[in-house]
């Protein structure tokens, strides 16, 4: 059994990292990462940092992604410029990508990695609800792809990989906001790897599973006490950690993937494929919520 690598719970680096891939995998690149001062965007950032690329963090909160950066700097020694930008506004993205660029002077890789969800059935979701998960999730998602194209990957390529999730592969009750639109997600990188392709650009999706020390993991397993116990169901019988995550997105993002565009990689120890989708049980949990 290989053994897991190391992860803290908190939006902290990690005390000590042991490389497996080379050191140098990412050596000299820049990448922009939406969601990079919390949970799996700020692991994604800190295991990009330490293999040698520098990075733009941007979330709505300034404090949050300028605490993250001075971390990140402190535990890697490359840059990292924090950034305050809400996905779904296209010209606050548009100011960001034109920091970034005025700071690097490029962008080499986009990670998509901002969000919202919470659980709610959908007889109580509002409409306001629905759309605000679709803006951040899917709009944003397609905002900032879309300016990053425009003003660097258009003219010299360039790498996206999509945090998405596999929600709306079996239906998850309560969860028809973030399944439709990390589906819709989906579609898009599929989209964009075929029209964006002949310029070089390679998208894919990256599909974590039930991930400890997240937002995502305390926001839909608080309440379903043994959320623990159906991580146990799964094939490999645990939660998945952020590094874990973090080593496929260096995987996808660098030259190891050169050939990888338009795909989907599912990093969840097969749990969607044996995840109970109790119905009954969710339902009854949904009365309670
Ligand atoms: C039902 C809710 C709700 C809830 C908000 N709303 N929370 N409805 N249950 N728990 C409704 C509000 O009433 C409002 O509708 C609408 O949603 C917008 O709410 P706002 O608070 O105004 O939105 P906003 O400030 O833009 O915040 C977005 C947010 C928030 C998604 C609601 O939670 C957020 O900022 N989340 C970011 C962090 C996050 O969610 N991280 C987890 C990602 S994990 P009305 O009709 O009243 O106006 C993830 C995991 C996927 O994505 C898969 C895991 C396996
Ligand atoms: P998280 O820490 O809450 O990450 C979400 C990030 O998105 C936050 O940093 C947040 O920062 C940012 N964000 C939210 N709304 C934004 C907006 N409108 N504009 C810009 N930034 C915004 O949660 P996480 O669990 O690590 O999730 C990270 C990614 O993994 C998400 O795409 C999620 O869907 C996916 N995922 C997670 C799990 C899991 O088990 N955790 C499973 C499957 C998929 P601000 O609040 O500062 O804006």
């Amino acid at each position: 059994m290989a053994q897991l690598p190391p992860d803290v719970i908190e939006d902290d680096c990690l005390p000590e990292y042991r490389h497996l891939f080379s050191p140098d995998l990412l050596r000299d690149k820049v990448a922009f990462i939406t969601g990079g001062g919390s949970g799996i965007g700020f692991r994604i950032t800190e295991i990009f940092m330490r293999h040698g690329c520098h990075t733009v963090i941007a979330s709505r909160s300034l404090p949050r992604v300028t605490a993250a950066a001075q971390k990140l700097t402190a535990a890697t020694g490359q840059r990292c410029l924090p950034l305050s930008m809400d996905v779904r506004n296209p010209a606050a993205v548009t100011t960001a990508v034109d920091q970034a660029l005025k700071e690097f002077g490029k962008i080499d890789i986009l990670v998509n990695s901002a969000a919202g969800n919470f659980l709610c059935p959908a007889s109580a979701l509002s409409f306001n609800a629905f759309k605000t998960v679709l803006d951040i999730d899917t709009l944003g998602t397609f905002n900032v792809s879309r300016v990053v194209y425009e003003k660097c990957f258009r003219d010299n390529g360039g790498v996206i990989v999509n945090i998405t999730a596999t929600l709306g592969t079996r239906g998850q009750v309560l969860q028809v906001h973030a399944g439709s639109a990390k589906a819709a997600v989906d579609a898009m990188t599929r989209h964009l790897a075929v029209e964006w392709g002949p310029q070089n650009i390679r998208v894919n999706s990256l599909a974590p599973g039930p991930i400890g020390g997240t937002e995502g993991i305390r926001r839909l397993a608080g309440p379903l006490a043994n959320m623990q116990l159906k991580a146990h169901a799964s094939p490999l019988q645990r939660l998945g950690n952020k590094t874990e995550v973090a080593h496929c997105a260096l995987f996808l993002a660098s030259p190891l993937a050169s050939f990888v565009t338009g795909t989907m990689l599912v990093v969840d120890g097969g749990s969607w494929l044996t995840f109970a989708n109790d119905i009954g049980y969710l339902e009854r949990l949904s009365a309670k919520l």
